[in-house]
C-alpha cells in the first residue's frame, strides 16, 4: 500500500513518513515543489538507509495518487490546499493531522477554525473524500526517531466507517501505537484543541509525551 503525505516536508510529515516507510509501506512525501519533496526524501533515505527504502518525494498532486493520503500542512493552509486537490481525492481515505494552534507568549493556545475543526473543514473542502482525523497528539520529535520506541494511543475520528477502519489499521502498523475509534468528526474539535494542552505539558516538562488511555477493553 502507498501513503501520500501532502505537506510532507515539515517535521510532522517527515516523521510520519519515516515511521510508515519503516514498516514497509511505500510513502510519497508531497510538497508544493516536487524537487523539494525529493530533496527531503533523499535526506531521509541518507539518514535511515534501507529502513526507509520505499520513501519518495513528489508534488502534492502526485502524492494524492496514493491509496491513502495524509494532510500535514499548517492548519491555516489545510482546507485551501485540500480544496485544490479535491478532484484527486474522491473516494479516498484522507487523514487530517493538522491542529489549529497559536503561540501566545510562552503558551500554545488552540484556535477554533471555521466549521469548528480542521477535520470538518477538510471534509468540506473534499466532500467526496473519506476524511478521518488522526496523529494529532504524536510529537514529531518522538515519531521521527526510529531508534526511539513509541508508546501512544492515536485517537481516530471520521464520519465514514471505512475510513475509521483503514486509519486504525494504518496506525496499528506502527509499533507502539494503538488506534482508537474516537467517534465521528464531531470529536475532532476536542481532539485538535487538546493538542495545545499536551504541547504545554511537554514544554513545561521538557518532554515529548503523547497520550495513553487506560482501562480500555479492546
Ligand atoms: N510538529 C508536530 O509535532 C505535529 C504533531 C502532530 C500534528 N501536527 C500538525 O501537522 C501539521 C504539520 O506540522 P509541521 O510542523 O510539519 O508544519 P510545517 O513545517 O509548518 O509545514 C509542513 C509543510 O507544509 C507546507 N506548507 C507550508 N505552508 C503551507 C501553506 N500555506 N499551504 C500549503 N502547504 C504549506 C510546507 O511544505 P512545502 O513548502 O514543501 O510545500 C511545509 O514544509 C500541522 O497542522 C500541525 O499542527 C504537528
Amino acid at each position: 500500500m502507498e501513503v501520500g503525505i501532502v505537506g510532507g516536508t515539515g517535521p510532522a510529515g517527515k516523521a510520519l513518513a519515516v515511521r510508515l516507510a519503516s514498516v514497509g509501506l511505500a510513502v510519497s512525501i508531497g510538497s508544493r515543489s516536487a524537487e523539494r519533496g525529493e530533496e527531503i526524501a533523499a535526506q531521509l533515505r541518507e539518514k535511515w538507509g534501507s529502513q526507509v527504502a520505499d520513501l519518495r518525494g513528489a508534488s502534492n498532486e502526485i502524492a494524492c495518487a496514493s491509496d491513502m493520503v495524509v494532510v500535514a500542512t499548517p492548519w491555516d493552509g489545510a482546507p485551501q490546499t485540500v480544496a485544490g486537490l479535491a478532484g484527486l481525492l474522491d473516494g479516498k481515505v484522507v487523514i487530517s493531522m493538522a491542529n489549529a494552534l497559536f503561540k501566545v507568549g510562552d503558551d500554545i493556545e488552540a484556535v477554533v477554525p471555521a466549521r469548528g475543526s480542521l477535520c470538518v473543514a477538510v471534509q468540506g473542502a473534499a466532500p467526496r473524500a473519506l476524511v478521518s482525523g488522526a496523529f494529532h497528539h504524536l510529537p514529531a520529535r518522538a515519531l521521527a526517531n526510529l531508534e526511539e520506541s513509541l508508546d501512544a494511543d492515536v485517537l481516530v475520528c471520521s464520519d465514514h466507517a471505512a475510513a475509521t477502519k483503514a486509519t486504525i489499521e494504518l496506525v496499528n502498523r506502527i509499533p507502539g501505537c494503538r488506534g482508537i475509534d474516537a467517534g465521528t468528526l464531531s470529536a475532532a474539535a476536542a481532539i485538535e484543541a487538546f493538542t495545545a494542552v499536551l504541547i504545554g505539558v511537554n514544554i513545561r516538562s521538557r518532554s515529548h509525551a503523547s497520550i495513553r488511555l487506560t482501562g480500555l477493553r479492546t
